[in-house]
């Protein structure tokens, strides 16, 4: 029996209109899942699914987060503003992010610090490519992600909000991790927060990504490591977020 509690978060990535989000809320609302959840939309639909969600164990997420304070930053939106929308938590550092706009380790690491000096809880996420699994870097290239960030934010810090590792080569391809596969991730990534802290090392929820579908949730989630899902082109479909959710209990 594992101390954490589960944790399953939704990653709409750039999907969604007002009335889908609608229709997905009102169908959520009917039968909440009872682990804690958090639904990451766009920046412009937040303010709906804060408001939606309210009164629950459930809270909305922003899908990235500035690494500025507020100011002249066109086109950027921070961590005070998430805040004040009803938002306490943000993915920062999705593969997506890394590889199509240029967010580097130093930057996700700034990005969660700031997060972190608001009070917006961080879900860093760390993977490693195809290429470099099968040259067999997946650990180095996992610890040098998580390293980055343990240089701007304490792993105590890090363990108020979530990390997840999501190998890249699984992310929308229908290719999940076995469950060995990243249960052993998983274990180096809390053997490296246990180096600086092992009481946060021991709190901090480790989520797994990458194509988890209501069919192999459970296996996945049942890994001792594995406290919950980083969930993307399931959780669009209410129905199978709300399985995948019902998994992780
Ligand atoms: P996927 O995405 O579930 O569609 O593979 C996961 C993610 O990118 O967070």
């Amino acid at each position: 029996m594992k101390s954490r509690r589960p944790l399953v978060a939704a990653n709409w990535k750039m999907n969604g209109t007002r009335a889908e989000n609608a229709r997905w809320l009102e169908a959520f609302l009917d039968a909440p899942p009872a682990c804690d959840t958090v639904v990451c939309a766009p920046y412009v639909f937040l303010l709906q699914v804060a408001q939606g969600l309210s009164g629950l164990d459930a809270q909305a997420g922003a899908q990235d987060c500035s690494d500025r304070a507020p100011g002249a930053w066109t086109g950027e939106v921070c961590a005070e503003m998430l805040l004040d929308t009803g938002v306490r938590w943000a993915i920062v550092g999705h593969s997506e992010r890394r590889a199509t706009f240029g967010d580097s380790d130093e930057l996700v690491a700034a990005k969660a610090a700031r997060a972190l000096s608001v009070g917006v809880r961080p879900i860093v996420c760390v993977g490693e490519t195809l290429e470099q699994r099968e040259a067999g870097r997946t650990n180095e290239v996992v610890a040098a992600q998580l390293a980055a960030v343990l240089r701007t934010c304490s792993a105590a810090q890090l363990a108020t909000g979530a990390l997840a590792y999501e190998p890249v080569w699984a992310i929308g391809t229908g290719r999940t991790a076995s469950p060995a596969q990243a249960q052993e991730v998983h274990a180096a990534i809390r053997a490296q927060l246990a180096a600086a802290d092992a009481q946060a090392a021991g709190q901090v929820r480790l989520l797994y990504g990458g194509s988890v579908k209501p069919g192999n949730a459970a296996e996945l989630f049942s890994q001792p490591d594995i406290d919950g899902g980083l969930i993307g082109g399931a959780s669009l479909v209410v129905r199978d977020f709300l399985a995948i959710c019902g998994a992780a209990n």
